[in-house]
């Protein structure tokens, strides 16, 4: 934190003060609206502290979200609202509306999943950095509830009051596209129905569970991979990515999905 509440005190002719510095808001009318007399407020660099938080009042909070804003906001608001209640600044100043761009992925074109989009947004901020060192070890949490997503039969949360009730399925990837195909192959509803949309509500409540799940025990300095990579994947990335013969690919996700499956009929080249 760089700011501390005296220095706000001393500003307080441009900054209309709350109860606290959770309530603290920025106040441009007034005099402040010339240029050069606008408050400067410090936004903290990464990370940003963290509390642990109730697992099961973010996924609450997740679903609705997901009515509001879709799957990428739903996860991130979810965590966010929480923090800016137990923290207060700096998360008071996140534009949350941001996220909705979360949807789908991103814009709705059904890449990575939204929820893993809000969830990697979410664990980076409170763990991440610039640096070498939090950026590596915040992308190994990230890829850890990426993996668990694709490994897991999901939605794995039911929220309390659903609208229907919901089919789990496995999506075998971080997309978007494949885990929503799934589904709907699993559960015979249509990609653009009412209940594939209470689906991914419920799957933002699940990654938004599981993400305070794993932040918590990073919080108790317990973090631990759960999710590795499978080893026919690692076996794969040993001839094909980062440092092997080939380099000719990269990727940190089940390769089967797309490669050598039965609808795909590729070929493995005789090694
Ligand atoms: C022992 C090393 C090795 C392993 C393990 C391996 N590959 Fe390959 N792979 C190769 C070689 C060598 C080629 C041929 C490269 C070339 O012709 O340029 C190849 C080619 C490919 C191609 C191109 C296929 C084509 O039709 O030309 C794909 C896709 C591929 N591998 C994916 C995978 C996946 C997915 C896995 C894991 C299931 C995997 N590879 C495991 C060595 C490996
Ligand atoms: C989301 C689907 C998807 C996933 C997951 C995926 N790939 Fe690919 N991969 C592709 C597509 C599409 C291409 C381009 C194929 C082409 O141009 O013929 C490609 C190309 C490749 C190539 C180059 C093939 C060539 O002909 O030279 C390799 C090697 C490869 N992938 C390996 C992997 C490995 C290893 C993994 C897992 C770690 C993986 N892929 C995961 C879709 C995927």
């Amino acid at each position: 934190m760089t700011l501390s509440r005296r220095d706000l005190m001393k500003n307080a002719g441009t900054l209309a003060l709350g109860t606290g510095f959770a309530g603290l808001t920025l106040s441009l009318a007034g005099k402040a609206t010339g240029a050069g007399e606008q408050p400067q407020i410090k936004i903290p660099d990464l990370p940003w502290p963290y509390k642990k938080l109730d697992p099961i009042a973010v996924a609450e909070e997740a679903y609705r979200g997901y009515y509001k804003g879709a799957c990428g906001y739903g996860v991130f608001e979810s965590i966010i609202i929480q923090l800016q209640k137990e923290i207060g600044f700096p998360y008071t100043m996140l534009p949350l509306t941001l996220f909705v761009v979360g949807q789908g992925g991103v814009a709705d074109v059904a890449s990575v999943c939204g929820a893993l989009n809000g969830a990697a947004h979410a664990i980076f901020l409170v763990t991440g950095g610039m640096d070498k060192k939090p950026r590596e070890a915040s992308y190994a949490i990230i890829q850890d509830v990426f993996l668990w997503y694709e490994q897991t039969a999901l939605p794995d949360y039911r929220p309390k009051a659903p609208k229907y009730e919901i089919v789990k399925s496995i999506s075998g990837s971080n997309l978007c596209h494949v885990s929503v195909s799934k589904w709907c192959k699993v559960s015979k509803f249509k990609s653009f129905s009412k209940e594939r949309s209470e689906r991914c509500a419920w799957i933002t409540a699940a990654v938004a569970k599981h993400t305070v799940e794993v932040l918590n025990t990073y919080a108790d300095g317990a973090f631990k991979i759960t999710h590795p990579l499978s080893a026919v994947a690692q076996s794969c990335r040993g001839c094909h990515d980062k440092g092997s013969k080939l380099e000719n690919t990269r990727a940190v996700t089940d390769c089967g999905g797309c490669h050598f499956t039965p609808t795909m009929k590729q070929e493995h080249p005789k090694l």
